[in-house]
């Protein structure tokens, strides 16, 4: 008798023990989570330094990012209160993602965006998931701002990242890759727009860590006790998190917010990051630091990474791989190293920035087969 197969049905049904979710509740799911680990060989090769390379290739999630981490269990948690809308400010993957199990779960979606600074995949995926699209003249921290009004005294449910049941969603991207490395790697590298994400990761990691004189069931200081320790202690030592920012919205290189944030990489330009104070601590407790990039140097990793291991992303997602790559050349990453980046969102998000960065890779032939085979040839030769 053949044994029935087990679908994997998102990172709910997989970690609800971990969750801060009644067990009776259904989720609200597309079957996010569960993204590839991808080593990467060639990249390290053209280094040449001896260290484990590795990308979270989290764009592959339902609707191409990390946000559907954060949202499903958000979502599900408003339909448990009987939420009737949900709303959110977006440079455009929450915006996606909160449009999308909206949709699934029967709400209203309201999502503010700054006028013509979000990519144009995600914009599409909003209008397409029925989400009420409120475009503003004023950036994402002007939006962020709205939200928090608007929401004080409308019946809407709040599903940006200030909204804690997000952050407990995004900490299973930890509990993943922790599985398949049987260990926390020594460093992970991520972008930083609001610092929601990277404060996520240090709660996942943080809740499978033996802290040494520590209850099991003690809260940690990030979410006001909605964390679940599951008591045994899976890794024995935590990872140096690394985050990075575009140069011209780098809050944290700056030592202060930013009011004017201007990068290419649309996803994180946030000059107000709403985790501030929480990412400053994970930088501290976890021994890493910020680092910026300019935009140059994030769209031609963004390449790289696409021509050399087959791997898209998009722009933002790159600043992960970008600081890996510096900091392993520096040495400041040693050898021996194993290192993970954070890949937060899927390059056909944007693909006027790819198609500009690569104009002069397509080449106009004759429609007919000797012009076809010379220009073959020509490029084998
Ligand atoms: N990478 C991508 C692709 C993003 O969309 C975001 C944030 C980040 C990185 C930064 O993550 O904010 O947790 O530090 N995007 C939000 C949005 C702000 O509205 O989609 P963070």
């Amino acid at each position: 008798m053949s044994e029935q197969v087990r679908r994997y049905t998102g990172l709910i049904d997989r970690y609800r023990d971990r969750l801060p979710l009644d067990p009776a509740v259904p989720a609200v799911s597309l079957g996010e989570g569960g993204t590839p680990l991808i080593r990467l060989h060639n990249l390290v090769k053209d280094l040449g330094r001896d260290v484990a390379l590795y990308v979270k290739y989290e764009g592959l999630n339902p609707t191409g990012s990390f946000k559907d981490r954060g949202m499903t269990v958000a979502v599900t948690r408003a339909v448990e209160e009987g939420s009737r809308a949900v709303i959110c400010a977006s440079t455009g993957n929450t915006s996606a993602a909160a449009a999308a199990y909206a949709a699934r779960a029967g709400l209203t979606a309201f999502v503010i965006i700054p006028d013509g600074k979000i990519a144009l995949g995600k914009l599409a995926q909003a209008v397409m998931h029925g989400a009420v699209v409120l475009q503003i003249k004023g950036n994402f921290d002007v939006g962020m701002r709205l939200v928090k009004e608007v929401a004080a005294d409308a019946p809407v449910t709040v599903v940006n990242s200030v909204n804690p049941y997000r952050l407990q969603g995004q900490k299973t991207a930890a509990f993943e890759i922790v599985e398949e490395l049987g260990r926390a790697p020594d460093f992970h590298c991520l972008p930083v727009g609001n610092a929601g994400n990277i404060t996520a990761h240090w709660i996942g990691y943080s809740e499978l860590w033996a802290r040494k004189g520590a209850a099991a069931t003690e809260a940690c200081a990030f979410c006001g006790g909605e964390c679940r320790f599951t008591g045994e202690p899976q890794i024995s030592t935590r990872p140096r998190m690394l985050g990075y920012q575009a140069a011209g919205s780098a809050p944290f290189l700056r030592g202060a917010m930013v009011d004017e944030p201007e990068t290419v990489a649309t996803a994180i330009r946030i000059g107000h990051p709403q985790s501030w104070t929480q990412a400053w601590k994970v930088a501290e407790e976890s021994g890493g630091r910020f680092a910026e990039f300019p935009d140059e140097e994030l769209l031609a990793v963004q390449k790289r990474l696409a021509a050399r291991e087959g791997v898209f992303c998009e722009p933002a997602s790159a600043a992960s791989l970008a600081g890996a790559l510096r900091d392993i050349k520096s040495g400041y990453i040693p050898e021996g190293s194993t290192v993970v980046c954070t890949l937060t969102g899927h390059g056909l998000k944007d693909p006027d920035i790819a198609i500009e960065q690569c104009k002069g890779a397509i080449i106009d032939v004759d429609g007919e087969r000797e012009a076809v085979k010379q220009a073959i040839l020509e490029r084998l030769a």
